[in-house]
């Protein structure tokens, strides 16, 4: 199976009141489409850090990412903010969203940014958000949504470009626990439609249902 992403030996640094800060010590990992891999650890041991670095967000101090046979470091600057645009999608824990636009136009701004026409990209942001089970929401303004529906606003824009990977960090943290439940139903429907996920997490049911594991402490992966 052709590996999406992979990480090799990734080392990130932080100068810190000057200090360094090893928040990665060198973390290696492979991602095979299809996947569902949670990362799991205590605060600070670089769970945030390894899903930036995986999402070209921010860059290694040593070691590199690839995703789909591609070098990230080997991209300049607007390669890689299209790569991030086509090729992943990114879920927060606060959702991001833009307040003023509508669920829908929330949607199809990465599709407006790639390019993609107007009549097609609300064709598409419709379909998504009927997936996320949103379909009368798409005319509310995101500061009219409740948290789990802005969460599913927030999933629906991360596949608007059919990324080759969603990568979510805490994506269940602003939630309560059946609002919580609601969207882990969600990543589980999406991996089984075929959708890649790395998802950052604290809650035990996400990691206990995804496909692997992967266990960080003090910037390493533990085995
Ligand atoms: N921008 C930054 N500047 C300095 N130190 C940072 C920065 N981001 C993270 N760190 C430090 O790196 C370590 C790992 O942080 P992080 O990846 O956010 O951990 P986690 O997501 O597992 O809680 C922590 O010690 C944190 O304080
Ligand atoms: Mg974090």
């Amino acid at each position: 199976m052709t590996p999406t992403l992979i990480a090799r030996d990734l080392r990130k640094d932080y100068p810190m009141n000057g200090e360094t800060v090893h928040a990665l010590r060198g973390v290696s990992l492979r991602v095979d489409s299809g996947d569902y891999a949670a990362i799991v650890g205590p605060s600070g041991s670089g769970k945030s850090t390894l899903l930036q670095l995986l999402g070209g967000i921010d860059t290694p101090t040593a070691g590199a990412v690839e995703l789909s046979g591609t070098r990230l470091d080997a991209l300049s600057d607007r390669e890689l903010t299209r790569l991030r645009l086509t090729r992943l999608g990114f879920v927060f824990q606060r959702f991001h969203l833009l307040p003023v636009l509508t669920a829908r136009e929330n949607v199809e701004l990465p599709m407006a940014e790639a390019g993609v026409r107007g009549p097609e990209r609300r064709v598409r942001a419709r379909e998504l958000l009927d997936y996320v089970g949103l379909a009368q929401r798409e005319n509310h303004r995101a500061t009219q949504l409740s948290g789990g529906e802005m969460q599913r606003v927030a999933i629906a824009r991360a596949l608007a470009n059919r990324p080759a990977v969603v990568l979510a960090d805490e994506p269940t943290g602003e939630l309560d626990a059946a609002t919580g439940r609601e969207i882990l139903d969600l990543f589980l429907r999406l991996n089984r439609d075929g959708t890649t996920l790395v998802v950052v997490t604290h809650d035990d049911r996400l990691a206990a249902e995804a496909g692997r594991v992967i266990h960080m402490l003090d910037g390493a992966i533990r085995d």
